[in-house]
């Protein structure tokens, strides 16, 4: 029996009944909950799936891939999944030759191979008209200081979108990706309690304020509906790419007196 599934006001029974289908991983917080608020918004039924357990939030990890297929059938039992949004993702700041290695593999595990599975996992419960949308970043295409590890995952899943949205296009299903630059969310809270970081981040963007999750969460919507495209990252940042990423490491050196 399916597992009933409560949550942000609105609750669905995961795999049963006529609604299109969607899963968001990583969904508790962030991005990740603008999303889940979107997609029942747009009339999707969405089961929730992240590593820290919450109300109507089903845990997974997406860097496990058992965990990851044993909730993509609570989810869809009988497949037919119509849409996998996959917002788990961390972060770490090191300099290069100072970089824990562990550190390394946390990151690119959860960013990158997490993605991967996830999108494996769900590419192979779907049917044409299905699509994958994964959470890329600024950071994939722009260097930032001490992100080593998250710039390279994030470019990384760029290519990997790519790849599988050739693959899996003859079979109707779409692979996509969104790339926020700067969004306010537990996951940068740290680095703007830090003096001076966001002014950086402000001067480095021509339209001059961070981003929201809804905004994110509408490009994932349309995204999710764009029938004709796929092996596309759509940049979603002030125009922050059009100018130089800030130094964090020296911030927090200047902060912390390193
Ligand atoms: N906030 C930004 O400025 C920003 C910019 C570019 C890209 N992103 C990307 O957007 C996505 C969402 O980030 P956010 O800012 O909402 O952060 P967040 O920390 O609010 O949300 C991330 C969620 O992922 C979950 N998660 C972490 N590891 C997991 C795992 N192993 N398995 C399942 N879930 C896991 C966390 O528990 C959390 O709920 C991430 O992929 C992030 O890299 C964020």
């Amino acid at each position: 029996m399916a597992p009933e599934v409560e949550g942000r006001g609105m609750s669905v029974v995961a795999g049963v009944g006529s609604g299109r289908t969607a899963v968001v991983i990583g969904g508790a917080s962030g991005i990740g909950a603008a999303c889940v608020d979107r997609l029942r918004t747009d009339g999707w039924r969405v089961v929730v799936g992240d590593l820290v357990a919450a109300d109507g939030v089903l845990p997974v990890d997406v860097t496990d891939e058992a965990a990851v297929a044993a909730f993509l059938d609570a989810a869809v039992p009988e497949g037919g999944l119509g849409l996998a949004v996959v917002t788990a993702g961390v972060s770490t700041l090191a300099r290069v030759v100072d970089h824990p290695v562990e550190e390394w593999r946390r990151v690119v595990d959860v960013c990158l191979t997490g993605s991967f599975i996830a999108l494996q996992a769900a590419a192979r419960r779907m049917d044409a008209g299905g699509s994958v949308v994964l959470l890329s970043s600024l950071n994939a295409s722009a260097p930032g200081t001490g992100l080593a590890a998250y710039c390279a995952a994030k470019a990384g899943l760029d290519m990997l979108v790519q790849v599988a949205a050739l693959e899996l296009g003859p079979r109707g299903v779409r692979v996509n990706a969104v790339a926020p630059g700067l969004v306010p969310t537990p996951l940068t809270a740290p680095a703007l309690d830090i003096d001076g970081i966001e002014d950086d981040y402000l001067a480095g963007m021509p339209l001059g304020r961070a981003g929201t999750p809804a905004e994110i969460a509408a490009a994932v919507a349309y995204l999710a509906d764009a029938g004709w495209v796929t092996g596309e990252t759509l940049r979603l940042d002030g125009g922050a790419h059009l100018r130089a990423y800030p130094d964090l490491v020296a911030r927090v050196e200047a902060a912390f007196g390193m």
